[in-house]
This record gives C-alpha cells, structure tokens and sequence, in this order.
C-alpha cells in the first residue's frame, strides 16, 4: 500500500542529503560538434574539478566522441539522449548500448517527453531499453512526468505511477540502485514555469514511495530522483534542498557555459 497523500508531504527544509546530487545537461538537438567542443571546454574550465556533485553532459550522438576526449581529464561523465532496444543488427538509424559504451558513454537518457510525444516511445519499450542498457553497464536515466491536462484533471499520480511501475519493469534491484529517475513535468519543459519546491517535493516522495512498493525501502532510498523542467541558476539551490531531489535533469540552460556552471556551483551542498 502507497502511504496517503498527507502522509508523503514531508515538511521542506534543508537537511543533509543523503544520495549525491546528480546534474546533468540534456542538450535536446542543439551543438555541431565544434559548439559542443567550445562548450565542454568552456565547462571544464569552470567546474571541471567539481568533486562534491556528479556532473553529465549528454550531447547529440554527433558530438559523443569528440565530447568524450575532451572530458577525459575532467570531472564531467558523458551520457546520451536515447539508445536502441536491441544490441545489433538491421534497425536503420539506431544506435545500440555497446557503441555508446565503446565512447565511454555512461549515462543514457530514456523515455523523455519528447521521446514519449514525437517517437510514441510507451513504458514498456523504455523498460526494455533499461534492461538492455544495463546489460551493457550503461546507467539510465529514466524520465517520467505528466502534462498540463493531466496535472490539471487530477491525475499526476495515476500518470506517474503507471509510467514509473511500466518503465522500470523487469531490473533487478542492483539495477534499480544504478537507474536515476528524472521527475520531468511536460508543463515545465522550456516554458520557464518551474514546479514549485512543494509540487516537486510531493511528487518526488510520491516516486519513492512507489519504489519502496515495487522494490524495498533500502533500495528507494538509494535511487537518486532527478528534478527537470525549467532548472536555472536562480531557482537551483532551492529545488537541489529538498529531501528527495537528488539532482537536476536541465535542457536549455545546460546550453550555456555561465549558466549551468552556475547551476552546478548553486547546487553544491554546503
Ligand atoms: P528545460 O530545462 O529547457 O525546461 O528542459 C528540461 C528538459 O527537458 C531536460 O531533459
């Protein structure tokens, strides 16, 4: 049984966290290779040494390789934007888990919005991506997240809750502790409207409490939760605060060396 609603508002208040912060930059379909260059040498610069956080960019495959060289003597890990179901094989413009894996590519991000709206990715083809990233030692980062009209007809938990029980199906619980979740509402994604500290807190304990049903209380309370929707440098340290944000999904402020340096540097917990 999931707690009540009452019961899973915990009161906001900064306390010492207990997973570490996860920030990653999703650059969406932006960066020629010499961009994304000037902008991961630009971030090495500026918080390429950071050792408190873990800091992801996830470029267009385009750019992963020549990304992936000039990190390599930084702090900054690599992720992708999405991955192939399958391993090999006669599937025209896919890219399979073990070619990321061959760039030192760590993270992958699966089932975004936009994923989800433009591809018709559903859960269940995100779960089976999981399955195979993991089997090729690639850590996902599974989005979830619900748009307007359903925030608005009441029915963010429903949303989630299937979306978190179909994506995640079938990993084992060592998998599930190296899976991120990102709590990603559609209404945020480059609108400039950021969930309140209450709205992301609630949902956020919301998704653990799921994975305490569908795995164990030890399991979800290693599982690093990631907010994304409009994160900038202003409303950062507030968000990264609360009990069980562990991290920021960021799109288009992740564009831009000065602001999401500043993201990192706001999100560094004291
Ligand atoms: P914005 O930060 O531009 O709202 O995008 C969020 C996002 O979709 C990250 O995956």
């Amino acid at each position: 049984m999931l707690p009540t609603l009452r019961q899973r508002i915990s009161p906001i208040k900064m306390i010492k966290k207990e997973r570490r912060l996860i920030i990653a930059g999703n650059w969406k379909m932006n960066k020629t290779v010499a961009e994304a260059l000037a902008l991961v040498n630009g971030l090495k610069i500026e918080v390429g040494k950071v050792k408190e956080l873990d800091i992801v960019v996830c470029p267009p495959f385009t750019a992963l390789s020549e990304v992936s060289k000039a990190i390599l003597d930084s702090n900054i890990r690599l992720g992708a934007q999405n991955m192939s179901e399958n391993s090999f094989g006669a599937f025209t413009g896919e890219i399979a888990a073990g070619m990321l894996r061959e760039l030192s590519v760590r993270h992958v991000i699966l089932g975004h919005s936009e994923r989800r709206q433009y591809q018709k990715e559903s859960d269940e083809l995100i779960s089976k991506k999981a399955l195979a990233a993991h089997a090729t030692s690639l850590k996902p980062i599974v989005c979830v997240g619900e748009t307007l009209a359903e925030r608005e007809g009441g029915l963010t938990e429903t949303v989630i809750e299937t979306q978190v029980r179909g994506s995640l199906a079938g990993l084992s619980k060592e998998q599930m502790v190296e899976t991120v979740v990102a709590y990603e509402p559609v209404w945020a994604i480059g609108t400039g409207k950021t969930a309140t500290a209450a709205q992301a807190q609630e949902v956020h304990a919301f998704i653990r409490a799921i994975l305490v049903s569908i795995f164990d209380d030890t399991v979800a309370r290693r599982v690093r939760i990631q907010y994304g929707g409009s994160v900038k440098a202003s409303n950062a340290t507030e968000l990264m605060a609360l009990p069980d944000v562990d991290g920021a999904l960021v799109g288009g402020a992740a564009l831009d060396v000065r602001s999401f340096s500043d993201i990192i540097k706001n999100s560094i917990p004291n």
